[in-house]
């Protein structure tokens, strides 16, 4: 197996971590393989707060997340990555109007999962969570109206790994051959 289908295979979503701290130099490795990632026109519109404060990361998860899917364990990672969008108006507004593609949520997603596959690769785990309240979280990181907040993903270093993977649709369900 390469060392990468090994890396695909190390990532799960870590929903228990270790009160352990993270090296700052490995949040970064996790933010430059982010800034790294293709973006359209390269507009490269991901915007990070990396939050390790405490009581920052307490709000985040009490009011910045919606009710309904149980998230407790998410009070056990020592980091939250918030990723938000800031858009450009050639890119992200006009080019759209004609294609109706979401750019800047595509870089945005790639960019993240850039991040969580470096986490994997030094042994850290990630989860990423959508069920957010962005109005509330842009407002408890404090950034100005043209970032949107769109997900967060929890770092620490993983308790176990799940006994069994998340199933996974077949090639079959998911691609066609022309
Ligand atoms: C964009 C996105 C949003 C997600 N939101 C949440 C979430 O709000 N809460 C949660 O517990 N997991 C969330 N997940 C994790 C998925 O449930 C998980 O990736 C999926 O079940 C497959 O499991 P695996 O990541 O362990 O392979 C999200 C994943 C993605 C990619």
């Amino acid at each position: 197996m390469s060392e990468f289908e090994k890396l695909v295979g190390a990532r799960f979503s870590c929903r228990a971590y270790r009160p352990d701290a993270v090296p700052r130099a490995a949040l970064e490795k996790m933010l430059e393989a982010a800034r790294r990632a293709p973006s359209a026109c390269n507009q490269q519109p991901w915007r990070f707060v990396v939050a390790t404060d405490a009581a920052l990361r307490a709000r985040l998860l009490d009011e910045g997340t919606l009710p309904g899917l149980r998230m407790t364990w998410a009070t056990t990672a020592p980091v939250i990555l918030v990723l938000g969008i800031r858009k450009s108006v050639i890119t992200h507004q006009v080019a759209p109007l004609l294609s109706k593609v979401d750019y800047p949520l595509l870089d945005l997603g790639i960019a993240g999962e850039h991040a969580v596959l470096q986490a994997a690769e030094l042994g850290l785990g990630t989860c990423w969570i959508g069920w957010i309240r962005p109005g509330d979280v842009r407002r408890i990181v404090g950034w100005p109206r043209d970032i949107t907040p769109q997900a967060l993903i929890t770092v620490g270093w993983p308790v176990s790994r799940p006994e069994r993977e998340s199933p996974r649709l077949s090639l079959d369900e998911t691609v066609t051959w022309r």
